[in-house]
């Protein structure tokens, strides 16, 4: 599923992303991609997914 449209980043891209970089924030996703840059609609979904992938850590 796609959180972020504008820049087709998935869910699945945020979780790797924070677990092979130890992230637990939107700002440290955006250290790697362009996530939120846009529209900005997508930086709340995409917070949860952070979360969820922070709890299944
Ligand atoms: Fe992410 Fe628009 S959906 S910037």
């Amino acid at each position: 599923m796609f959180v972020c449209l504008c820049h087709g980043i998935s869910d699945k891209k945020i979780m790797k992303l924070a677990d092979q970089h130890g992230i637990s924030d939107v700002r440290g996703i955006r250290q790697f991609t362009p996530l939120g840059s846009q529209c900005g609609k997508c930086i709340r979904q995409a917070k949860e997914v952070i979360e969820q992938a922070t709890i299944t850590r």
